[in-house]
């Protein structure tokens, strides 16, 4: 199995360039079955979960055709099923928009319950609350199966009990073709979902108010297709700026917009790290030891969840005693048992973790359990003395593009090599 390997404790000097954002991307190629013509998409990040999406496509019948490493021609005019293979489906958390984009073209779909991550219950209650107020017919089992009652959707008026990335990106797209208008109210704001908007826009729709909590989807009869471009992974962007918090040095992290960075570089500036903005660009540095800071992950504009791990790593290297809650997930410290055999102190309490900042972490043999843990246990080993070997980083790879590549060339001392797995250690979170 693949492991990175890490001889840490070096900071890291030179320039990354941002990739595509993996949460925009898994939604918009999935969108592009709801067009009745050619979608060219740019910017697309090469990671696992792009290239799985492009497959479950070609086998529903769509034309994918890619450019280049970043861009792809998806001609969905001849699809031929709406029912996605189980096994493909069910391997990503992002295969739900599956149903969203062909009930709302083609009035039905089957689709394997989702996988992905597991840091606590992730119901997919909303985006089905969303559907049959639209007029569906739905039912959950292995398989979420959807139809519309009269073979089209009809608008309606839709309340999140509570803010859902997925339900809202998913009841959007359902509702570009449905009969009539359709609001969702109390709707996700993150950067990726405008995203989304934008795209579907791009190829005909017609969307108002994306990026705020109410949204008004008014229903076409056909989305014609077009070219999109997907924005800068803000996530991405953030985990290379934690790296270089935690190693110190300089990056200019290139390829952001720096609007959608304010929640994380006004957090790792209370830490004491330099950041300077230019247009599509941010100057990261960090000289001076770091300084403790609390830490609560909401919805956009909050702190993101998925830069939680990683600010964590952070902490624990800085000076003092800071208090992470986690604000979205119900158990997303699993990855602290690893942090710990490299010397963290960190105490959880359900969605609350304690870190007593200490000077330094030492190297040792850890695991990656999901995608964003996964990136924050390189940081650690990047900052740890000593050697870090990294297990299980299939994680890593299915949202961060060329994480290696882009780490060696300023200046990380890390590889992937292909090691027998070490026995599996229980992972103890405290
Ligand atoms: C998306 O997941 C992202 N995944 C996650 O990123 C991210 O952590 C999350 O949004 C929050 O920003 C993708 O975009 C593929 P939610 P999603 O619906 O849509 C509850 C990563 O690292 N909820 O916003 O599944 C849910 O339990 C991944 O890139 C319901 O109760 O998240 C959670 O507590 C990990 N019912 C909260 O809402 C529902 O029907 C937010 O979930 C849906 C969600």
């Amino acid at each position: 199995m693949n492991q990175y390997v890490i001889h840490g404790g070096h900071p890291l000097f030179g320039e990354i360039t941002v990739s595509g954002a993996k949460n925009a991307a898994v939604a918009i190629i999935p969108a592009a079955l709801l067009v009745d013509g050619v979608c060219r998409i740019e910017n697309v990040p090469q990671i696992s979960d792009v290239t799985l999406f492009f497959s479950i496509l070609e086998e529903l019948g769509a034309k994918v055709r890619v450019l280049n490493r970043h861009a792809v021609e998806l001609d969905c005019r001849s699809i031929h099923s709406t029912k996605p293979s189980y096994e493909l489906a069910r391997r990503i958390r992002a295969s739900y928009y599956l149903v969203g984009a062909l009930l709302g073209r083609f009035g039905e779909a089957t689709v394997a319950m989702p996988g992905g991550c597991n840091f606590g219950v992730r119901p997919i209650d909303l985006h089905v609350k969303g559907f049959r107020a639209m007029g569906a017919e739905v039912t959950e089992g292995g398989f979420i199966e959807a139809v519309a009652k009269d073979g089209r959707l009809k608008g309606a008026n839709i309340y999140m009990d509570q803010v859902s990335v997925g339900a809202t990106m998913n009841v959007m797209m359902a509702a570009v073709l449905a009969d009539g208008v359709t609001t969702i109210d109390n709707a996700a704001k993150e950067p990726h979902i405008v995203d989304l908007a934008n795209f579907l826009n791009s190829m005909g729709a017609d969307i108002k108010g994306a990026g705020t909590d109410s949204i008004k989807i008014r229903g076409v009869e056909k989305l014609t297709g077009g070219t999109y471009c997907i924005i800068p992974d803000q996530i991405e962007a953030g985990t290379y700026m934690a790296a270089v918090a935690a190693t110190g040095g300089q990056l200019l992290i290139k390829n952001v917009i720096p609007k959608h960075m304010e929640c994380i570089s006004s957090k790792l500036q209370e830490m004491g790290v330099s950041i300077e903005e230019h247009d599509d660009a941010l100057l990261v540095r960090r000289s001076e030891p770091l300084q403790r800071t609390n830490v609560k992950t909401l919805p956009y504009p909050g702190f993101p969840t998925d830069m939680q791990p990683q600010i964590t790593v952070v902490l624990a290297l800085a000076e003092g005693t800071s208090i992470v809650t986690e604000g979205v997930w119900d158990n997303r410290f699993k990855y602290v048992g690893e942090l710990k055999r490299l010397g963290a102190q960190i105490q959880v309490d359900g969605r609350v973790a304690v870190v007593e900042g200490v000077g330094r972490l030492e190297g040792a043999p850890i695991q990656a359990c999901d995608l964003r843990a996964g990136a924050a246990l390189v940081i650690a080993g990047l900052a740890a003395h000593g050697t870090t070997t990294l297990g299980s980083v299939q994680y890593i790879e299915r949202g961060y593009e060329d994480m290696v590549g882009k780490l060696r060339a300023v200046g990380a001392d890390i590889e992937m090599v292909d090691l027998p797995e070490p026995e599996k250690q229980e992972q103890t979170v405290s």
